[in-house]
């Protein structure tokens, strides 16, 4: 389980700070997909950015399964919006990239990643250079990738903004099914409420920076669906995403950020 507890962060400049995030706290539990919605600048990239351990935050505490995380970890994975792959290396060897570099064993890696390139409609393609693929198997592979960490905590930052819908759909899909069938914790990002709607299990919503929790949402009914693609269709769906509409309060504030 993930933990952030009382999370404050503030960025030095060189006049003075900015306060990023204040007081954040909320839990993503082992087989829970937990989206954050909220305007833009208001601190969720920099929140992901804690969570890896790579930053420290000004106050609070981070803890995955009750312990607190620091450096390099293991049982985080992260993906972005700009992940890419390394051109000048082939597709399979893209996907075995952050095993290599864990530094195991080349037939280890070899045979994990082209087991997980299968099961992602990516089979065939091991020796083809990214530019053979389209975006959407290029961010399948980038998927791969991340997932054959085997990471206890998969975070998400924006992954799914520049993928064609029907791509989108078919890769939503593969996240919740993974997070469920791994029993991971999934932090998702986003800015789409109706994403956050249909693939979590409780989404966010943080305010303007510096970013608080403004209000969090369970979302009992679309563990059910069997398709992301369907939760729209739901009845309950409308509701949630007008209580979550206004908690955002986009249309008074608008979504740009302020000037720092
Ligand atoms: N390296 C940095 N130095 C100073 N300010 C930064 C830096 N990175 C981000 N910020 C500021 O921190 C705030 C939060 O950024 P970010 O977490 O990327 O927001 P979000 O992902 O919600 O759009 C923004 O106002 C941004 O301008
Ligand atoms: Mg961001």
């Amino acid at each position: 389980m993930l933990e952030f507890r009382n999370i404050s962060f503030h960025f030095p400049t060189k006049r003075n700070t900015i306060d990023v995030l204040h007081d954040v706290s909320f839990t993503c539990g082992e087989d829970e997909i937990v989206a954050v919605v909220g305007p833009s600048g208001c601190g969720k990239s920099t929140l992901l950015s804690l969570a890896t351990g790579l930053r420290k935050p000004t106050a609070g505490d981070i803890l995955i399964d009750g312990r607190p995380v620091k450096g390099q970890n293991r049982l985080i994975g992260m993906m972005f919006q700009q992940s890419t792959l390394l051109p000048w290396r082939s597709v399979v060897e893209n996907v075995e990239l952050g095993l290599e570099i864990r530094g195991e064993p080349k037939s280890f890696r070899r045979d994990k990643a082209v087991t997980l390139m299968r099961q992602y409609g990516l089979g065939g393609f091991e020796r083809k250079y990214p530019h053979a693929l389209s975006g959407g198997m290029q961010k399948r592979a980038a998927l791969a990738q991340t997932l054959a960490m085997e990471p206890e905590v998969l975070l998400l930052d924006e992954p799914f903004a520049a993928l064609d819908a029907q791509t989108r759909v078919v890769i939503e899909n593969d996240v919740v099914k993974i997070c469920r069938a791994g029993k991971r914790s999934v932090l998702l990002v986003t800015h789409d409420i109706s994403e956050a709607i249909s693939m979590a299990d409780r989404v966010v919503v943080l305010s303007r920076r510096p970013g608080t929790v403004k209000e969090i949402f369970d979302i009992p009914f679309s563990r059910g669906a069997k398709s992301v693609a369907d939760v729209p269709a739901m009845p309950e769906y409308a509701t949630y995403f007008k209580r979550i509409w206004d908690a955002l309060d986009i249309s008074v504030t608008g979504m740009n950020e302020t000037a720092a």
